[in-house]
């Protein structure tokens, strides 16, 4: 049976048909086609103002920090949108950090998680002071104590916990059962804490957890936070100070026709309910639901091969956008003029030459032909981040609108770019 394009997505955002064209905020796609070519990642700035407000303002009067996880949408454009809000940045390598910093993120708002943090980066993120580094281990609490004992710094740190509750929109992006490789037992993290807490070199703040992401359930979030919330307590009972809890990311988007996920604000009474009464600060991760509705892929069709079931290849591949390759991720198919008559059924693939590189089979699409523009929605988070050169194609380019105006704001790679960082070796030389 062929899968109905329902274009869930359309839920919130600034992606709408004006006059027959699909327009991103005041400005119609195809403008920002001819301007800059095919494929292009297109991001909505009102879009992104309203979602990291509206998180914001679920937990009112509460005051979260809110830090957007750069993983999601590291492009220093969409990065100083949310921080001329306010929001922090949580990050997870040296380079999300620069990012974070260069797109004007304040130090003191920025929180840096993950199992691999190399000696180099945690000793960059101590000299920039970064708000919390999230420790996931024994053996990362020892190197980090290490470090800062040596640079005679006192980092903020919090005890990453595995609450052994799993959930997430797929097994790849689940993160909070026992044995993923994510954070310590509830029984490690009190016993790293006390020693954190103990350290005069570290500056013991709370305690971190983050179980999936893409969820559409807020029963397991909430069995993860009353976790947190008796760690929190237990830890104050021993004497042991804490002033902080790190909640993570992980609340979904709709992409599909499946049951809407819950609203900020279902989510925050959610939290509240747990945390009720209990003094202390917490932070959130959010990325996906702050920019995956702010952004769309662009790409044209590059041809129609006439099958029973009609293939559409377009310019957009596997590499630009891998969600659906690697997750069997459900993306909303929309042409950039708006359609009017009968839908049939398309497979939609890429150039990429392994079967793999298709984005959706039997999808009922309006009719399309040969140089017809469409966007993939629902593409601003874990799209431009995901990409890769794959058949060595250049990175495309990213485009920022607000309002009437629009900006490239990662011009696209070039050949020439990618040749650039390579070399032959002396023997090939003239060969
Ligand atoms: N905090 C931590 C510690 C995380 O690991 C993640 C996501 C987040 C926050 C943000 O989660 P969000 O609010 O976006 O759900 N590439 C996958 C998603 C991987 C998510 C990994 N961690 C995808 O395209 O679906």
């Amino acid at each position: 049976r062929a899968i109905p394009d329902r274009r869930a997505a359309d839920a919130v955002n600034h992606f709408d048909y004006r006059g027959g064209a699909l327009c991103c905020e005041d400005v119609k796609l195809a403008d920002i086609a001819d301007a800059v070519g095919t494929p292009a990642y297109v991001y909505s700035t009102a879009t992104l103002e309203r979602h990291y407000e509206v998180f914001r303002a679920a937990f009112a009067p509460r005051d979260v920090l809110v830090a957007f996880a750069v993983k999601a949408n590291a492009n220093i454009a969409v990065l100083a949108t949310l921080a001329r809000k306010g929001a922090g940045a949580d990050t997870v390598s040296q380079g999300e950090i620069e990012r974070a910093l260069r797109a004007g993120v304040p130090a003191d708002k920025i929180i840096f998680s993950g199992v691999g943090k190399t000696e180099a980066e945690l000793a960059f993120a101590v000299h920039a002071g970064v708000h919390q580094i999230n420790v996931e281990s024994i053996a990362e609490l020892e190197t980090l104590a290490r470090i800062a004992w040596a640079l005679k710094k006192k980092p903020a740190i919090a005890i990453r916990v595995n609450p052994d509750v799993g959930a997430g929109g797929h097994e790849k992006i689940s993160t909070g059962k026992g044995d993923a490789k994510f954070g310590v037992s509830p029984e490690q993290a009190l016993a790293l804490y006390a020693r954190a807490a103990d350290d005069k070199h570290l500056d013991a703040k709370g305690l971190a957890v983050h179980i999936g992401s893409q969820i559409r359930d807020l029963t397991p979030l909430e069995s993860a936070f009353r976790v947190m919330r008796t760690l929190a307590e237990q830890l104050r009972a021993e004497g042991i100070a804490i002033e902080r809890l790190d909640l993570g990311g992980g609340l979904g988007v709709p992409y599909f026709n499946e049951p809407d996920p819950p609203a900020p604000a279902d989510y925050a009474a959610m939290v509240e309910r747990v945390f009720t009464d209990l003094d202390i600060k917490l932070s959130f991760e959010p990325g996906r639901m702050i920019a995956a509705n702010a952004g769309v892929l662009i790409a044209r069709v590059v041809r129609l091969q006439d099958r029973p079931r009609p293939i559409v290849v377009l310019d957009a591949a596997m590499n630009d956008l891998i969600r659906p390759a690697i997750y069997d991720a459900y993306h909303g198919i929309k042409p950039a003029r708006e359609p009017s008559g009968p839908e049939s059924a398309y497979d939609v693939v890429g150039p990429i030459c392994e079967t793999g590189d298709t984005f959706t089979r039997n999808r009922m699409l309006p009719r399309l032909e040969e140089g017809d523009l469409v966007a993939f929605m629902t593409a601003g988070a874990y799209g431009a981040v995901m990409a890769s050169t794959y058949n060595a194609r250049p990175l495309v380019p990213e485009v920022l609108v607000r309002g009437e105006r629009f900006e490239v704001v990662r011009r696209r790679w070039e050949v020439a770019d990618q040749l650039a960082l390579e070399k032959l070796p002396p023997w090939l030389e003239g060969v």
